[in-house]
Parts: structure tokens; C-alpha cells; sequence
């Protein structure tokens, strides 16, 4: 496996790829790796010929006194865990390298970008496009690869490729949990044990919330009943949002809307975590 740090490594890199006649796959992450990303990759080695994966925690898109400093960071770890998934290349850059200026032209996300997690975090989506942006335009790849578990992101890069005709496929991988219905996060290491323990009650409020729309409820009671099983199951946690919405376009259910999304975060202690489910109504 290469491990690129340069952005002129990585144009190397694929100029090398383009000579031998191979396809692309890209998988941005911010380390930290799990098996959530190694789906991701996994996807990639089966759609792909070669795969890059990025490692950049991305300063543009953490607010002031979010956790930007705090996240936690093991390059060394998250390399051998690439190689052994049969990464082929890591880029992994230092911030300077990224964003040498400290001021430029900036993309904003738009409507999508208001509600849910941007409504608590403003800008966030603008960086996460910043720097998504910068990536395609570097490593050219064929397919980028995204997890559904960061649901208003994929539908916002995926609107962005869309409307500005980016010549790439963006492919959408499905939330990896561990056993008891946590999805997998590289957050999940802030939690306490206690908190570790009640975590679940989130994935178990959104699978509540869909049992109860299809058994025929109204949007409004079953988000009720979600609400309820979070503050009994999670005491002391604040929820952030907990909405039923269109997906993929994630605008309000109407009378004839077929697919779903339940989406909640929920601070959890000093942790915020953040889950969705898609089901047919
Ligand atoms: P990060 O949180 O590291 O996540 C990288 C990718 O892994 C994202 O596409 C995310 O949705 C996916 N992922 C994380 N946990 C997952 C899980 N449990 N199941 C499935 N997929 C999962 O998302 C980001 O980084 C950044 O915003 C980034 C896109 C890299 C831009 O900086």
C-alpha cells in the first residue's frame, strides 16, 4: 500500500493509474476506522480496480467548540487497518497542504443544508463539500463511496455532483451497527460505559418510529413514541432532532410519499450522535 502525503504524490499516483488503464474508487474518510469504513472499501475493491482512501480531518467543517481538536486521530493504526482491507493508495495530508490560504472561494450547500444536522451546525456542510470537492479533483476517481449512516451527507454530495455535472458516480453503502444496534461511529469512543450500554435506545427509538407508520400511525405519534422510548432508555441525553421525512429528498412526508427516513442526533453525554433508518410506508 502507498502512503501519499503530497498532493503532487497523489496526481502521481493517478496519472500511473490512468496509464495502466484502471478505474478509481475514492474513499474519504477522517480516520479513526472502523468497520463502517471498511464497507466502504470493501464496496470499492469489488466496483473498482484500484482504491484510494483519504484520511483528513477536515477542519472546515467543525464549528467553533466542536471537536475538531478532540477527534481522535491513529494514523498508524488506521494505515495497517487500510492495507489489510487491500487499500492500494492512503493520502493522508497535513492541513497546510490542503488549504494552503487561509481565505477563498467557498460552496454552499444550500436548502438541504438547513434543517437537521446543519441546522445545529452551520457551515458544516459547506466544508464538507469544500473538501469533498478538492478530493474528486485529485484523485479523479471513477466512484467515490459514501455511508448511508451520514444520510443528509450523502444527499447533499449528492445533489452537488448532480447539479454541477461532476463526472463521477457516488455509490452508498448501508450503516454498519455493532450487535446491539449502535451504528458504528468513531465518536462511540467519547462514550462512558454507561452511556455505551443505553447508546442503542437510538437505533431502537428510529426502529420504533418505523413500526409505528406502518402499522398505519401518523408521522406525529410515532415521532412521540420515539421521543418517549429515548428519554427512558437514554436518561440525561439531549435529542438534537428526531424527524420522519422524504427520502431521498428529504422534504416533509406527503400523502403519497413511499420511502422514508427516520433521522435523529442525540447528545449523549459530551457525545453527539447521530443514526437513520429507510423504510418503505
Ligand atoms: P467519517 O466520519 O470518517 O466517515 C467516512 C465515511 O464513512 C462516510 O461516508 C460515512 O458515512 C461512512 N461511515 C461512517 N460510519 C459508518 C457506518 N457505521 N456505516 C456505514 N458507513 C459509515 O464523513 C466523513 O468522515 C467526512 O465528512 C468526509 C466525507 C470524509 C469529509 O471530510
Amino acid at each position: 500500500m502507498q502512503r501519499l502525503t503530497s498532493i503532487a504524490e497523489l496526481r502521481r499516483w493517478r496519472a500511473d493509474a490512468r496509464r495502466a488503464g484502471k478505474s478509481v474508487g475514492l474513499v474519504p474518510t477522517m480516520g479513526a476506522l472502523h468497520s463502517g469504513h471498511m464497507a466502504l472499501v470493501e464496496a470499492a475493491r469489488r466496483d473498482c480496480d484500484l482504491v484510494v482512501m483519504s484520511i483528513f480531518v477536515n477542519p472546515r467543517q467543525f464549528g467553533p467548540g466542536e471537536d475538531f481538536d478532540a477527534y481522535p486521530r491513529d494514523l498508524e493504526g488506521d494505515c495497517a487497518l487500510a492495507e489489510a482491507h487491500g487499500v492500494d493508495a492512503v493520502f493522508a495530508p497535513a492541513t497546510e497542504e490542503m488549504y494552503p490560504h487561509a481565505a477563498g472561494p467557498l460552496i454552499v450547500a444550500g436548502r438541504q443544508a438547513d434543517m437537521l444536522c446543519g441546522a445545529s451546525r452551520p457551515g458544516h456542510f459547506d466544508g464538507v463539500l469544500q473538501v469533498v470537492c478538492k478530493l474528486f479533483n485529485l484523485a479523479q476517481p471513477q466512484q467515490a463511496f459514501f455511508g448511508q449512516k451520514d444520510a443528509q451527507q450523502v444527499a447533499i454530495i449528492q445533489t452537488f455532483v448532480r447539479d454541477y455535472n461532476l463526472p463521477l458516480e457516488i455509490a452508498v453503502i448501508p450503516v454498519v451497527r455493532e450487535a446491539d444496534g449502535l451504528a458504528k461511529s468513531s465518536r462511540n469512543v467519547y462514550l462512558s460505559a454507561e452511556e455505551r450500554a443505553q447508546a442503542p435506545a437510538i437505533h431502537a427509538a428510529l426502529e420504533l418510529c418505523r413500526m409505528q407508520v406502518q402499522d398505519g400511525l401518523g408521522p406525529d405519534a410515532a415521532l412521540r413514541a420515539a421521543r418517549m422510548h429515548i428519554a427512558q432508555h437514554l436518561p440525561g441525553s439531549r435529542i438534537d432532532y428526531l424527524e420522519l421525512l422524504a427520502w431521498p429528498d428529504l422534504l416533509p412526508l406527503a400523502d403519497d410519499t413511499l420511502q422514508c427516513i427516520a433521522l435523529a442526533a442525540v447528545h449523549v453525554g459530551r457525545t453527539r450522535l447521530i443514526d437513520n433508518i429507510t423504510f418503505e410506508r
